[in-house]
């Protein structure tokens, strides 16, 4: 069931704690690209509840569809193809946007195509809002998948075929972001929050980095302990040996550093994250021979670590406008254009990518 080039493909993306929907022509050209994101519904949690993320689903999704449809200056009746995600995600969420894409293709006789979103993420370098659109990434690629549930390192072939060449043993990036921003008490999400705060530092602490040699595998658990263990030491004044036996939970650590403090803790761990991200991927894309190389996922919105690309990737660098780095329907909609596989069966929460 392959769409004709310049096909109408409405994007669904409902796999965390944004409700998208996109209208992109021809795989590339994005006509409209509205996310709802719950954000500030999860905020007071620290992170995503799932329950939560579900039913706000439900209750934004047609309205979405309705702007969606509007921005792009289409009709329901002019769309030839759907797309949503199948997996990875939470079960719930996803059940939401895949029905609800089920449900509109039967009611419009089109097909409906089930999207990995790791493949959304890598398609996300596709996109343009240039009609027509700029020329896309050469083939083989190396894509940085870097967001808050995922952090590897893929060779694109082929629209469809994947090779994993690492991945994170622990935490994501985006969630180790997440984590020290918890620790500093800065805002969630933790990204934009740790990349704001960075930029008032004068002296960023160093931390560790766990360069794991000879393979293509990320670990962050070790530098969350690490900022953790500093920030206790700065906002107490003794060692973490000294604190042993002391009730840890009950100091509040955010509230004792200062501003200063706190910017250059956060400088410090972005630092650690950029420089492993960027040597691991000028170190991937050498040994694969990649033509192009890409940067893909929340954390590609990173102002930090797209400098650092930019500066020290030698191959056609390829980095998604942040409009389309955090989790958005337009990518959806172009992988699914690109690998219509139909979307049957159920919702696959722990898909990873293959082929
Ligand atoms: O791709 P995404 O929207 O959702 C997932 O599929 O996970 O990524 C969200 C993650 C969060 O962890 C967030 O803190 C991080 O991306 N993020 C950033 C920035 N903007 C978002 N991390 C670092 N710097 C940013 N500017
Ligand atoms: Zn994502």
């Amino acid at each position: 069931m392959h769409p004709s080039s310049e096909a109408l493909v409405l994007g669904v993306e409902t796999s965390c704690d944004e409700t998208s929907v996109a209208v992109v022509r021809g795989g590339r050209e994005v006509l409209s690209n509205v996310v709802s994101s719950q954000i500030p519904l999860h905020a007071e949690f620290g992170g995503v509840v799932p329950e939560i993320a579900s039913r706000q689903h439900v209750r934004a999704i047609g309205e979405v569809t309705r702007v969606a449809l509007s921005e792009a200056g289409v009709q329901m009746a002019d769309i030839e193809m759907l797309a949503a995600t199948r997996g990875p995600g939470l079960a719930g969420a996803l059940l939401v946007g895949l029905n609800f894409a089920r449900g509109m293709g039967l009611g419009l006789g089109v097909p409906v195509a089930g999207v990995n979103h790791l493949e959304g993420h890598l398609h996300s370098v596709w996109l343009s809002r240039d009609s027509p659109p700029v020329p896309p990434p050469v083939l083989p690629m190396l894509a940085l998948v870097v967001s808050g549930g995922h952090t590897e390192l893929v060779v694109m072939r082929d629209h469809g075929k994947y090779e994993l060449l690492g991945r994170t043993l622990d935490d994501a990036a985006g969630e180790a972001f997440d984590k020290v921003a918890r620790i500093l008490g800065l805002d969630y999400p933790g990204g934009p929050a740790i990349q704001r705060a960075a930029t008032g530092a004068d002296e960023p602490v160093r931390l560790p980095r766990a360069w794991l040699p000879g393979t293509f595998d990320f670990s962050f658990s070790g530098l969350k302990t690490a900022v953790l263990h500093l920030a206790l030491e700065m906002a107490t004044g003794s060692t973490v040996t000294q604190l042993r036996g002391t009730a840890l939970p009950k100091i509040d650590v955010a509230g004792r550093l200062s501003p200063e403090q706190v910017a250059n803790i956060a400088a410090g761990f972005q630092e650690s994250v950029v420089d492993v991200l960027v040597r691991k991927t000028v170190g991937a894309a050498e040994a694969v021979d990649a033509a192009s190389v890409a940067v893909v996922g929340g954390v590609a919105a990173n102002r930090a670590l797209r400098e650092r690309m930019q500066r020290d990737v030698t191959r056609a660098l390829f980095m998604s406008a942040p409009e389309f780095s955090t989790d958005n329907a337009a990518m959806i909609a172009s992988a699914g254009f690109y690998v219509p596989a139909p979307a049957e069966g159920d919702v696959q929460p722990g898909l990873g990518l293959s082929g």
